[in-house]
């Protein structure tokens, strides 16, 4: 029996609640911000804001008090936006015990200090708290409404610390949710995280009406480029070719339940970023401030990234998509490994 804490209840902390109650024998609290949310699930067992129509199992406790949800936890759950984690975590701070497990379930980069989230987590607690926590970051291609209603879906759990990998693996893993685990856990959270800048690009193909081919071109060199930063971190490119690459990269550049790639399609047909974020009622898309921290990490390393930085000048600059478009096709030919030719 674990108690297992989820700190966030948007719709990934909603739906990773539902897979730990639904596994059993495991004690569930969620964590959410939003007092109306707290209702809907008291009441309704439905999170009706953030994953609307689908019935929450009984065993999911819901609490707006930080201490509460994470009393007798062994296992601290993350799941907040990435932009709202270290002030989260201040909030946590003074409850948390050096026995619990963390895990970061949270896909993004900070975006002035260019910390991965399990570094936010990490540095938080020991700055608030007095230890260094044992941490994990999980990550991979997860709708979260597909694996809410039990759709067969595999995903990555990475740590430094085996044993912390194989506790949230053993803890969370279902016949419906296959969990891998993996020690590069800068390459799957790098990973999770620059692939929404390449979606928001593969939306930005179709809301200008481009076809597969531009797709596919995208998605490989959005790979290319993510792995080029990936190694300059530190971490693997046999990652980047995993559930956290390429298989996160796949699911949001095609997937129709991405944000971020819908973002990059009302881009696309000549929407301002604005008026698309108001349009999403308080739902993240992580792209967005994710295309800030990897330009910034980009120059920290020297690492070309044309995809991620033609978007970071379509969000921030104004550039006409189609003008972005054209400039990555008309940039000195290369070979494919990346040298001039
Ligand atoms: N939605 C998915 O399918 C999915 C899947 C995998 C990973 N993720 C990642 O999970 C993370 C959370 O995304 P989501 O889709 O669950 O969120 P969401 O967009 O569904 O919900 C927004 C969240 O922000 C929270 N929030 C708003 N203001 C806040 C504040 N001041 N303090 C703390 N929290 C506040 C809300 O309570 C809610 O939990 C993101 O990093 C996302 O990339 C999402």
């Amino acid at each position: 029996m674990t108690d297992i804490a989820i700190i966030g209840a948007g719709a990934w902390g909603t739906a990773l609640s539902m897979v730990a109650a639904r596994k059993g024998g495991h004690r569930v609290r969620l964590w959410a911000f939003e007092e109306e949310v707290c209702e809907s699930i008291r009441a309704r067992r439905v999170n009706e804001r953030f994953l609307s129509g689908l019935t929450m199992p009984e065993g999911v406790g819901v609490t707006r008090d930080l201490g509460e949800a994470v009393a007798g936890a062994d296992m601290v759950v993350s799941v907040m936006p990435s932009h709202h984690c270290r002030g989260v975590f201040r909030g946590l701070a003074p409850h948390l015990r050096r026995e619990m497990l963390f895990v970061s379930a949270t896909k993004g980069i900070e975006e002035d200090s260019l910390l991965r989230m399990t570094e936010v987590v990490a540095t938080t607690i020991e700055s608030v708290s007095g230890f260094r926590p044992r941490i994990a970051a999980l990550s991979g291609p997860s709708f979260a409404r597909e694996v809410a209603r039990g759709d067969p879906t595999a995903i990555t759990v990475a740590s430094e610390d085996a044993e912390v990998a194989q506790a949230v693996q053993i803890a969370l893993s279902d016949p419906r949710l296959r969990i891998y685990t993996n020690d590069d856990v800068i390459g799957v959270e790098l990973g999770g995280s620059l692939k929404n800048v390449i979606a928001i690009a593969a939306g930005v193909c179709d809301g200008l009406g481009l076809g597969h081919n531009s797709a596919a071109a995208l998605i490989t060199r959005g790979l290319a480029e993510m792995t080029r930063l990936v190694v300059a971190c530190g971490g693997r490119s046999e990652t980047m070719a995993g559930l956290a690459g390429l298989g996160d990269l796949v699911l949001t550049c095609t997937g129709g339940l991405s944000r971020n790639r819908s973002v990059g399609e009302q881009l696309g047909k000549g929407n301002k970023l604005a008026d698309i974020i108001e349009g999403m009622h308080g739902m993240v898309a992580e792209g967005v401030p994710t295309t800030n921290a990897a330009v910034g990490l980009a120059k920290r390393h020297k690492v070309e990234m044309p995809i991620t930085e033609r978007m970071w000048e379509v969000l921030h600059e104004g550039k006409p998509p189609a003008e972005a478009m054209h400039e990555l096709m008309t940039r000195s030919v290369k070979s494919e490994s990346g040298a001039r030719v």
